[in-house]
């Protein structure tokens, strides 16, 4: 059983992390996209509305026979991972300037738990710009972001910024 953890913030989730996922349905027969709940930082959106987000963009996904799941997570990730009998940690690269914080994240890591792989996967050229920070930052100040995130997302963020 080949289970990635695809761990990340997630706030909100943007086309580039759906690519991903996309690009990892073949490689693993489940993948779990573990959604991190850090009381400390400020996020848009709750874990909850966070998770409720990706299984509502999921909806409907061809995962060809890849298992999806979402679910929120706090704490040290190797400890979640290995809670889950993960085998690997999903990460994506989308330029040189993610490699220095993913090359250190992943070392920790191993040397945490130095039988959990974290696999790295390149994200389409079209998304290499795009971060949720930036994506919040552009639509907070009333940018466009259709095309960088799902139109669920964007309702969302909108709802959000009415309230
Ligand atoms: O999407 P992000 O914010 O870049 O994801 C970062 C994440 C969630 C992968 C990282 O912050 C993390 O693993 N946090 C859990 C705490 C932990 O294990 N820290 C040590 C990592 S070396």
């Amino acid at each position: 059983m080949r289970r990635a953890i695809f761990p990340g913030s997630f706030d909100p989730l943007t086309n580039g992390h759906l690519d991903i996922v996309e690009r990892s349905i073949d490689l693993f027969d489940e993948i779990i996209i573990g959604v991190l709940n850090n009381p400390d930082k400020h996020p848009m959106f709750s874990p909850e509305e966070r998770c409720e987000m990706i299984d509502e963009v999921f909806e409907g996904f061809d995962s060809k026979g890849c298992k999806l799941v979402v679910e929120s997570f706090q704490g040290l990730l190797v400890d979640y991972v290995k809670s889950r009998n993960g085998t690997a940690i999903l990460r994506g690269i989308r330029a040189v300037s993610d490699y220095e914080y993913e090359l250190r994240m992943a070392l920790m890591n191993r040397r945490l738990e130095p039988e959990i792989e974290t696999v790295f996967l390149m994200a389409a050229e079209e998304y290499s710009y795009v971060s949720s920070r930036l994506v919040k930052q552009v639509f907070t100040l009333g940018g466009r972001v259709e095309g960088l995130i799902p139109d669920l997302v964007e309702e969302k963020m909108r709802e959000k910024l009415n309230s």
